[in-house]
Protein backbone atom coordinates (compact mmCIF):
# COMPACT_ATOMS: atom_id res chain seq x y z
CA UNK A 1 0.00 0.00 0.00
CA UNK A 2 2.92 2.68 1.17
CA UNK A 3 4.53 1.71 -2.22
CA UNK A 4 1.69 1.70 -4.27
CA UNK A 5 1.14 5.23 -2.83
CA UNK A 6 4.99 6.53 -3.28
CA UNK A 7 4.39 5.10 -7.25
CA UNK A 8 1.16 7.57 -7.67
CA UNK A 9 3.17 10.29 -6.07
CA UNK A 10 6.24 10.13 -8.55
CA UNK A 11 3.69 9.05 -11.67
CA UNK A 12 1.62 12.38 -10.84
CA UNK A 13 5.17 14.25 -10.78
CA UNK A 14 5.92 13.40 -13.94
CA UNK A 15 2.51 13.83 -15.41
CA UNK A 16 2.11 9.65 -15.96
CA UNK A 17 -1.11 8.60 -16.07
CA UNK A 18 -2.49 7.28 -12.84
CA UNK A 19 -3.77 3.50 -12.75
CA UNK A 20 -7.21 4.98 -11.01
CA UNK A 21 -7.65 7.86 -12.77
CA UNK A 22 -9.74 7.90 -16.02
CA UNK A 23 -6.98 8.23 -19.06
CA UNK A 24 -8.00 11.12 -20.27
CA UNK A 25 -8.74 12.97 -16.74
CA UNK A 26 -10.01 16.83 -17.68
CA UNK A 27 -7.22 18.95 -16.31
CA UNK A 28 -4.65 16.56 -15.40
CA UNK A 29 -1.15 18.34 -15.36
CA UNK A 30 1.91 17.19 -13.67
CA UNK A 31 1.90 18.21 -9.18
CA UNK A 32 4.88 17.33 -7.05
CA UNK A 33 4.06 16.57 -3.42
CA UNK A 34 6.09 17.55 -0.75
CA UNK A 35 5.63 16.04 2.91
CA UNK A 36 6.98 17.95 6.13
CA UNK A 37 7.26 16.16 9.52
CA UNK A 38 8.49 16.47 12.92
CA UNK A 39 12.46 16.25 13.12
CA UNK A 40 12.54 15.11 16.24
CA UNK A 41 9.70 12.51 16.57
CA UNK A 42 9.14 12.22 12.41
CA UNK A 43 5.34 12.55 12.94
CA UNK A 44 3.64 14.06 9.85
CA UNK A 45 2.57 17.87 10.53
CA UNK A 46 1.69 18.82 6.93
CA UNK A 47 1.99 18.99 3.34
CA UNK A 48 1.52 20.96 0.01
CA UNK A 49 0.79 19.69 -3.52
CA UNK A 50 2.02 22.15 -6.64
CA UNK A 51 0.62 22.20 -10.03
CA UNK A 52 3.44 22.74 -12.35
CA UNK A 53 1.18 24.43 -14.59
CA UNK A 54 -2.76 25.48 -14.51
CA UNK A 55 -5.24 24.08 -16.69
CA UNK A 56 -8.22 26.46 -17.68
CA UNK A 57 -9.75 24.59 -14.72
CA UNK A 58 -7.44 25.40 -12.32
CA UNK A 59 -7.18 29.31 -13.17
CA UNK A 60 -10.16 30.46 -11.21
CA UNK A 61 -10.25 27.51 -8.43
CA UNK A 62 -7.36 25.65 -6.64
CA UNK A 63 -4.73 27.60 -8.36
CA UNK A 64 -0.98 25.94 -8.65
CA UNK A 65 -1.17 25.06 -4.52
CA UNK A 66 -3.22 23.18 -2.17
CA UNK A 67 -1.59 22.73 1.56
CA UNK A 68 -2.38 21.46 4.76
CA UNK A 69 -1.56 21.24 8.54
CA UNK A 70 -2.42 18.42 10.98
CA UNK A 71 -4.97 19.57 13.60
CA UNK A 72 -3.17 19.50 16.26
CA UNK A 73 0.44 21.01 14.78
CA UNK A 74 -1.70 24.29 13.93
CA UNK A 75 -1.02 27.71 14.60
CA UNK A 76 2.83 27.27 14.85
CA UNK A 77 3.86 28.56 11.78
CA UNK A 78 3.91 25.40 9.54
CA UNK A 79 1.50 26.61 6.93
CA UNK A 80 3.74 29.43 6.32
CA UNK A 81 7.08 27.21 5.69
CA UNK A 82 5.30 24.94 3.73
CA UNK A 83 4.29 28.29 1.46
CA UNK A 84 7.87 29.18 1.41
CA UNK A 85 9.17 25.95 0.19
CA UNK A 86 6.27 25.95 -2.41
CA UNK A 87 7.76 29.26 -3.38
CA UNK A 88 10.99 27.78 -3.86
CA UNK A 89 10.05 25.23 -5.49
CA UNK A 90 7.99 27.42 -7.99
CA UNK A 91 11.71 29.50 -8.45
CA UNK A 92 12.85 25.68 -9.71
CA UNK A 93 10.30 25.69 -11.78
CA UNK A 94 11.01 28.71 -13.37
CA UNK A 95 7.92 30.70 -12.55
CA UNK A 96 7.75 34.19 -11.75
CA UNK A 97 4.36 34.35 -9.25
CA UNK A 98 1.52 31.58 -8.73
CA UNK A 99 -1.80 31.43 -8.08
CA UNK A 100 -3.12 30.47 -4.78
CA UNK A 101 -7.21 30.56 -4.21
CA UNK A 102 -8.86 29.85 -0.72
CA UNK A 103 -12.34 30.60 0.85
CA UNK A 104 -13.05 34.09 1.88
CA UNK A 105 -13.98 32.68 5.27
CA UNK A 106 -10.29 30.87 5.69
CA UNK A 107 -8.57 33.16 8.15
CA UNK A 108 -5.69 30.74 8.36
CA UNK A 109 -4.81 30.62 4.80
CA UNK A 110 -5.79 33.57 3.74
CA UNK A 111 -2.99 35.03 6.68
CA UNK A 112 -0.95 31.93 5.62
CA UNK A 113 -0.84 33.65 1.52
CA UNK A 114 -0.74 37.36 3.01
CA UNK A 115 2.37 36.00 5.45
CA UNK A 116 4.35 35.41 1.88
CA UNK A 117 3.89 38.14 0.38
CA UNK A 118 0.06 37.47 -1.83
CA UNK A 119 -2.08 40.17 -3.10
CA UNK A 120 -5.47 39.56 -3.44
CA UNK A 121 -5.93 39.90 -7.48
CA UNK A 122 -10.13 39.06 -7.32
CA UNK A 123 -12.56 37.61 -5.42
CA UNK A 124 -15.54 36.21 -6.94
CA UNK A 125 -18.56 33.47 -6.24
CA UNK A 126 -17.49 29.90 -8.44
CA UNK A 127 -21.20 28.52 -9.69
CA UNK A 128 -19.88 24.90 -10.56
CA UNK A 129 -18.35 24.55 -6.84
CA UNK A 130 -21.11 26.58 -5.03
CA UNK A 131 -18.70 28.79 -3.38
CA UNK A 132 -17.33 32.32 -2.85
CA UNK A 133 -13.22 32.47 -3.95
CA UNK A 134 -10.75 35.14 -3.18
CA UNK A 135 -7.95 34.65 -5.90
CA UNK A 136 -3.96 35.29 -5.05
CA UNK A 137 -1.09 35.88 -6.52
CA UNK A 138 1.98 35.08 -4.67
CA UNK A 139 4.99 36.44 -6.47
CA UNK A 140 8.18 34.12 -6.71
CA UNK A 141 12.05 35.20 -6.00
CA UNK A 142 14.50 33.97 -7.39
C1 LIG B 1 -5.12 26.96 6.79
C2 LIG B 1 -4.02 26.11 7.46
C3 LIG B 1 -3.16 25.49 6.34
C4 LIG B 1 -3.16 27.07 8.33
O1 LIG B 1 -2.10 26.30 8.89
P1 LIG B 1 -1.24 26.79 10.13
O2 LIG B 1 0.00 25.95 10.19
O3 LIG B 1 -2.09 26.86 11.33
O4 LIG B 1 -0.84 28.30 9.69
P2 LIG B 1 0.31 29.19 10.33
O5 LIG B 1 0.60 28.71 11.72
O6 LIG B 1 1.45 29.28 9.38
O7 LIG B 1 -0.42 30.59 10.48
C5 LIG B 1 -0.42 31.54 9.46
C6 LIG B 1 -1.24 32.75 9.91
O8 LIG B 1 -2.63 32.39 9.92
C7 LIG B 1 -3.18 32.64 11.20
N1 LIG B 1 -4.16 31.58 11.45
C8 LIG B 1 -3.96 30.24 11.41
N2 LIG B 1 -5.11 29.60 11.63
C9 LIG B 1 -6.04 30.56 11.83
C10 LIG B 1 -7.42 30.52 12.14
N3 LIG B 1 -8.07 29.36 12.27
N4 LIG B 1 -8.08 31.71 12.27
C11 LIG B 1 -7.43 32.89 12.14
N5 LIG B 1 -6.11 32.98 11.83
C12 LIG B 1 -5.43 31.82 11.72
C13 LIG B 1 -1.99 32.56 12.16
O9 LIG B 1 -2.25 33.26 13.34
C14 LIG B 1 -0.93 33.24 11.31
O10 LIG B 1 -1.17 34.64 11.27
P3 LIG B 1 -0.04 35.70 11.70
O11 LIG B 1 1.15 35.43 10.84
O12 LIG B 1 -0.68 37.00 11.46
O13 LIG B 1 0.28 35.41 13.14
C15 LIG B 1 -4.61 25.00 8.37
O14 LIG B 1 -5.57 25.57 9.23
C16 LIG B 1 -5.25 23.86 7.58
O15 LIG B 1 -4.59 22.88 7.23
N6 LIG B 1 -6.57 23.97 7.29
C17 LIG B 1 -7.28 22.94 6.52
C18 LIG B 1 -6.80 22.87 5.08
C19 LIG B 1 -6.84 24.21 4.39
O16 LIG B 1 -7.73 25.05 4.63
N7 LIG B 1 -5.84 24.43 3.50
C20 LIG B 1 -5.74 25.65 2.73
C21 LIG B 1 -6.52 25.48 1.49
S1 LIG B 1 -6.65 27.03 0.60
Amino acid sequence: MYEETVEHFDAWELGEPLGWAPENISGFVPCTTRFMKDESTGELLGLFSFRHRLHERHERFEGHLGYSVRPSARRMGHATALLCGALDFANGLGLGQIVVTCAPTNQGSARTIENCGGVLRDQYYLEEQSTDVNRYWVPVSS
